[in-house]
């Protein structure tokens, strides 16, 4: 419909997709979540709703359940919290949880991560919590009017704004900006040191600055993403905190770009997927700031050592040794090991998008997938 087109060509502006607009309209949805709920001194009070402060007192454990890539913030969430709050996490896709007969210690927190609110496996899991003995419902979500939303006893929306694209892009970072803030109240709640809450806290505001400077590397991710149109599977490496960031890079990459695309704790790599690494391979790995960052080098040569082609996402200021230099290296300023996450997932999320564009498929709506599942 051409009146409908031309709306949809406004609407996207200078970007030629919505996903390409979405990417680049991060910095202010992470700002815009962060606005009013985070200052000088720290989480601010209530932006979990009034009566959370009971609630997350009494939380002694955290279930978090969710869909797809909200499955990836839940993930990056459970080493965020058990770090910082001392509190065992476990995260669980929405269509198993519901259908298991899950074990619900005393004053245990169910947390529904949904950018739509509507995904029937996550809503049902919520209601079938219901059932089961929760202390709350918390739920991390963008859409205020949805039923997640108004079914839950606590929540903090994301502020993203209208997602178009079916690949979640600023979705998923202003869930991690919203986990971030929960894991640091709870880390507060339940001693962290002081000087370190506050250093988290501040390494958090800068969040949005970081995303626009890793967004500023787009050119040479395009130049990157040439390597990719012919192939046909690719391999995504992490460790610690960086596998969830493996595992939403290599999502995003199947979804829009067709090309399957497997995620692994680099640390698994010996046993099973070495065995798929030659020329035709091309493996994605994000490197670690903290003390996994040696580890990690050593999982790289062995994929060097096979022939496998490297492209290493790694902090402007991480040593990498001459080997893993063979490969393609991304530099990019991190902004800390705590925010890093959301700092990596930029460049895959552009990866993917450029690797899309230049095989020609529908990057906005890729085919089989649908924006909002709302039946099982
Ligand atoms: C679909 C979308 C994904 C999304 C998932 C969960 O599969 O294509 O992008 O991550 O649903 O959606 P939700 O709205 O619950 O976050």
């Amino acid at each position: 419909h051409e009146s409908e087109l031309s709306a949809d060509a406004v609407e996207r502006g200078e970007y030629r997709h919505y996903m390409q607009k979405e990417i680049f309209e991060q910095p202010r949805a992470v700002a815009d979540t962060l606005e009013g709920r985070i200052g000088q001194h720290g989480v601010l009070p209530n932006i979990f709703g009034i009566d959370a402060d009971p609630v997350l007192d009494r939380t002694k454990q955290i279930h978090i359940v969710a869909c797809g890539t909200s499955y990836h913030a839940g993930m990056v969430a459970k080493y965020w919290i058990e770090e910082l709050a001392r509190l065992p996490v476990v995260v669980e896709v929405a269509s198993e949880y519901r259908y298991r007969d899950v074990v619900v210690p005393e004053d245990t927190l169910f947390v529904a991560v949904s950018q739509s609110g509507e995904t029937a496996d996550t809503l049902a899991a919520m209601r079938e919590s219901r059932r089961r003995g929760y202390l709350a419902t918390f739920a991390i979500c963008n859409v205020p009017e949805s039923s997640v939303v108004r079914e839950s006893d606590l929540r903090l929306m994301t502020r993203a704004g209208p997602e178009i694209g079916v690949a979640s892009t600023k979705a998923f970072t202003t869930q991690l900006a919203a986990f971030a803030l929960l894991a640091l109240d709870l880390g507060r709640r339940r001693g962290l040191d002081h000087t370190r809450y506050l250093k988290l806290c501040k390494e958090l505001q800068s969040l949005p600055r970081f995303i626009e400077s890793a967004l500023r590397i787009e050119p040479q991710i395009e130049e990157l993403a040439e390597h990719f149109i012919l192939k046909h599977n690719a391999l995504f490496l992490g460790r610690g905190v960086q596998y969830p960031v493996a595992l939403e890079g290599s999502l995003k990459l199947k979804e829009i770009s067709y090309i399957h695309a497997e995620a692994y704790p680099a640390g698994e790599l010996k046993h099973g997927p070495l065995a798929l690494v030659d020329e035709d391979m091309p493996i994605v790995a994000v490197a670690p700031n903290g003390p996994l960052l040696d580890k990690l080098k050593s999982n790289l040569q062995e994929v060097r050592a096979r022939g496998g082609e490297l492209f290493v996402f790694a902090d402007e200021h991480a040593e990498m040794d001459d080997t893993i230099e063979q490969g393609v290296m991304v530099r990019l300023e991190s902004g800390g090991e705590f925010i890093s996450p959301a700092v990596f997932t930029i460049p895959l999320q552009l990866l993917s998008y450029h690797v899309a564009v230049m095989r020609g498929t529908d990057v906005d709506q890729p085919r089989n997938l649908a924006k909002s599942v709302t039946v099982e």
